[in-house]
């Protein structure tokens, strides 16, 4: 029983950030390269205590708030909170 629920967290666990949409291209402000680190910072420092919340879950305004709120927890700096906004700002509108 056990092993199920680990593997289902596993699962789902997966499926969830292979539902975060991959950057394919710049954007007029902000370099591919920055998306992509911003959405592997974003998988990384904003998992470990709940799910992550997909981008068009907030708007833009609400995404600003929530990382304001959420840069203790996850110990980022503001470079990198920075660019875990361009990533989900710009993924919401994909
Ligand atoms: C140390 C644990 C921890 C880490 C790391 C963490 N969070 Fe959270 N997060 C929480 C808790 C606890 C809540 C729910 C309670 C609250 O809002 O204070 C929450 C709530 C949220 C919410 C919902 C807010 C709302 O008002 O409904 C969002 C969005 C969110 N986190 C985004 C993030 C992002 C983005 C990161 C990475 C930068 C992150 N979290 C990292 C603990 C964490």
């Amino acid at each position: 029983m056990k092993k199920l629920i680990i593997i289902g967290s596993i699962l789902l666990l997966i499926s969830c950030s292979s539902q975060l949409y991959i950057p394919i291209e710049a954007t007029l402000t902000v370099s591919l390269e920055d998306l992509k680190t911003g959405r592997e910072i974003y998988v990384k420092k904003c998992s470990s205590c709940h799910q992550l919340h997909l981008p068009n879950q907030y708007t833009e305004k609400a995404w600003s708030l929530n990382l304001a709120k959420m840069q203790d927890r996850a110990k980022i700096t503001d470079a990198e909170k920075q660019l875990i906004y361009q990533y989900i700002t710009n993924a919401s509108k994909k």
